[in-house]
């Protein structure tokens, strides 16, 4: 493991470098992981709470449902600024066929990957040129084609547009284990806050085999404790897309206000 030293000090350094993008109003938590992938490209995940504190989106799902998002599954090592715990031990070794070593507590390496030197955060985003809702629903159905869903076969694609002018696509990525499953918005959500993205304006959702499909409870629990002010799109296929504001998807959603540190 010597020949490893220098790369993964510079992955510590670069998980290091993001941790602080973390979204930890209740706990101060500011915990982030890097993956490297086969050519040295890397791809960042911060700790997103929320209110309803199961719903919690842990650095390494984070980043390994950003990954695929991006079509790239061929990951090499994974750096933690914090040990893995139990349960996210157990989400890697059941997400596929890598052979995963702990080589330490906050250090994951896939057997005879290539394990070359990092390069640089791929990018997860592009500058916007949703001109209307039309355009934002095509692009999420666009990003629905690679969702990673040997569960259910049903694919989902979100597309979101920020404050920055950028959009970021966001698919379902499906576990063995149900409970671990995240959908389409909060891979895109938890994208824009890893990476420093601005303020979510437009929510763009499309279930290519079911036309009009909305957020799930959990997705609008999440997207109107992050993006308050969003306007939520449905894709309807041939028709225009149909508008709901986050606060409508979910009157009188549990804020988490109170349990918030000072
Ligand atoms: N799904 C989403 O990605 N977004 C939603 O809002 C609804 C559900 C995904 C989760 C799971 O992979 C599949 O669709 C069935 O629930």
């Amino acid at each position: 493991m010597e020949i490893f030293e220098q790369v993964l000090s510079q992955l510590k350094v670069h998980a290091e470098g993001i941790a602080s993008r973390s979204y930890s109003p209740y706990t101060g938590r500011k915990e982030a992981v890097v993956i490297m992938l086969e050519d040295g490209a890397l791809v960042g995940g911060v700790r997103v709470e929320n209110a309803s504190f199961q719903l919690t989106i842990p650095p390494i799902l984070n980043a390994i449902t950003t990954s695929y998002a991006l079509q790239r599954k061929d990951f090499s090592i994974i750096v933690s600024t914090v040990p893995f715990t139990e349960a996210e031990l157990a989400y890697t070794s059941a997400l596929g066929s890598y052979q995963w070593e702990l080589v330490s507590p906050r250090i994951l390496v896939v057997a005879g990957a290539h394990h070359p030197d990092p390069t640089m955060f791929l990018p997860v985003s592009f500058p916007s040129d949703i001109q209307n809702a039309s355009d934002g629903a095509n692009c999420a159905r666009e990003a629905a084609k690679a969702a990673f869903i040997p569960e259910s076969n049903f694919p989902v694609g979100c597309a979101i547009t920020t404050t920055k002018g950028q959009v970021v696509q966001g698919v379902n990525v499906e576990h063995p284990d149900w409970s671990q499953i995240i959908c389409a918005e909060r891979n895109a959500l938890s994208t824009i806050i890893t990476y420093g993205l601005g303020d979510v304006t437009d929510v763009y959702v499309s279930c290519p085999k079911l036309p009009g499909g909305t957020p799930c409870g959990a997705c609008r629990q999440v997207i109107v404790e992050l993006a308050p002010k969003a306007t939520v799109w449905m894709d309807l296929d041939d028709e225009n897309p149909q508008a709901m504001k986050a606060t409508e998807l979910l009157p009188g959603h549990f804020t988490g206000d109170i349990l918030k540190r000072p």
